[in-house]
C-alpha cells in the first residue's frame, strides 16, 4: 500500500496519466476542435501564458520565457512544463485542472508544430 501511494505521487505517473488521457480518452469525449479552442482560451485567460511567452497565433509577445513559435515544443514537453513548472515558470498543478492542462498543451503543440 505504501509503495503504491509513493508511486502515485511520482510526477512520472501523472504524466503517463496525461498522455493516456490525451490519447485514449479526450478525442472521444471532447472533439479535437473544442479541445483546441479551450486550450487557446486558457492560454489567453486563465493560464496567463501571454504574460511570459510569445505565440503569434495568440497575439502574445511576452519575453520572460522562450518564444514558443521558435522552440516548437512537443506535447510532452508542454505537459511537463505546465504541470511541474520550469525555472521561473510556475507549476499549474492545482491552478488548472488536468483537462485544462491537456487542452492548453494540445493548443500550443498543434499551433507551433
Ligand atoms: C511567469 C512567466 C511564465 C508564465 C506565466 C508561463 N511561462 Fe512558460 N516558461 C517561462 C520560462 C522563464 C521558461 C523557461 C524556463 C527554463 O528553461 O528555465 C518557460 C518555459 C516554457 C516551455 C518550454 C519548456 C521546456 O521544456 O523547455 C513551455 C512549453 C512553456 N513554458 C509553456 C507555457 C504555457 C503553456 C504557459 C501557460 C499555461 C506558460 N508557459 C506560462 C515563463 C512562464
Amino acid at each position: 500500500m505504501y509503495i503504491y501511494i509513493s508511486l502515485m505521487k511520482k510526477k512520472l505517473i501523472n504524466i503517463s496519466f496525461f498522455i493516456f488521457l490525451s490519447i485514449v480518452i479526450s478525442p472521444q469525449v471532447i472533439k479535437a476542435d473544442d479541445l483546441f479552442d479551450l486550450g487557446k482560451k486558457i492560454f489567453l485567460e486563465k493560464g496567463n501564458c501571454t504574460t511570459c511567452h510569445t505565440l503569434n497565433d495568440a497575439n502574445s509577445y511576452g519575453n520572460v520565457g522562450p518564444n514558443l513559435d521558435e522552440i516548437k515544443p512537443d506535447i510532452t514537453r508542454i505537459l511537463l512544463a505546465v504541470t511541474n513548472g520550469i525555472g521561473v515558470m510556475p507549476s499549474y498543478e492545482g491552478e488548472l485542472s488536468k483537462a485544462e492542462i491537456i487542452a492548453v498543451a494540445t493548443y500550443v503543440a498543434q499551433i507551433t508544430n
